[in-house]
């Protein structure tokens, strides 16, 4: 499994340029315009491919039939991210990192809990427009002056641990 190569979708960092907070979705930089690019769908596309959180233990509240299966109240399932994100129903050649798939407001065109790296319903995560906003920050910052790249082609595994992180993270 590769690893995503969003550093290819960013355009080279403006340095010294300051971006200003409520632009930061949109990196446009003369030379390299890729206005249609947000760091929004890059991020949207990494949390696709790699969910922070890639299963959320449930408790079954109603006794139900999910698919074919019967299930009883009580009962415990795994709402599994990592899964549900690669499903070629609502995503395109799955295994592809392309940030692109989310222009056209994909998000708001996808069924329920097609993509939910924020879990969702009543306990849907406090921190969603902060994190949002923290990670769109962040890449920009960083975008401005570095780009990521492997120090070698050694494949990344990702560690279902309580999060989901690479087993030997190397930058
Ligand atoms: C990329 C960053 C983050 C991801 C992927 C993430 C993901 C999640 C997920 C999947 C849940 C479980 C939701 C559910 O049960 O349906 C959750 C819950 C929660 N998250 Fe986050 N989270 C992130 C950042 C944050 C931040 C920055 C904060 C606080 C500032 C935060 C605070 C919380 C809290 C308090 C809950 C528990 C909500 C409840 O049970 O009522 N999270 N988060």
């Amino acid at each position: 499994m590769k690893s995503p190569t969003n550093y290819q979708h960013l355009p080279p960092g403006p340095k010294g340029q300051l971006i200003g907070l409520f632009k930061l979705n949109q990196i446009n930089h003369p030379l390299h315009p890729l206005p249609a690019l947000t760091l929004t769908c890059i991020i949207l596309e990494t949390m696709r491919l790699y969910p922070p959180v890639w299963a959320m233990p449930q408790t079954i509240a109603t006794e139900c039939k999910i698919g074919a299966y019967p299930v009883k109240r009580g009962h415990g399932l795994l709402a599994c991210q990592w899964i549900v994100h690669r499903d070629a129903r609502w995503f395109s050649n799955p295994d592809t990192f392309n940030p692109e798939r989310w222009d056209n407001d994909l998000a708001k065109r996808l069924p329920s809990f097609a993509y939910f790296p924020f879990g969702g319903g009543t306990r849907v995560c406090v921190g969603k427009a902060f994190a949002m906003m923290e990670t769109v920050s962040v890449l920009a910052t960083i975008a401005q002056t570095y780009r990521f790249t492997l120090v070698s082609e050694q494949p990344i595994q990702p560690w279902a641990s309580l999060t989901l992180r690479p087993q030997q993270p190397k930058l």
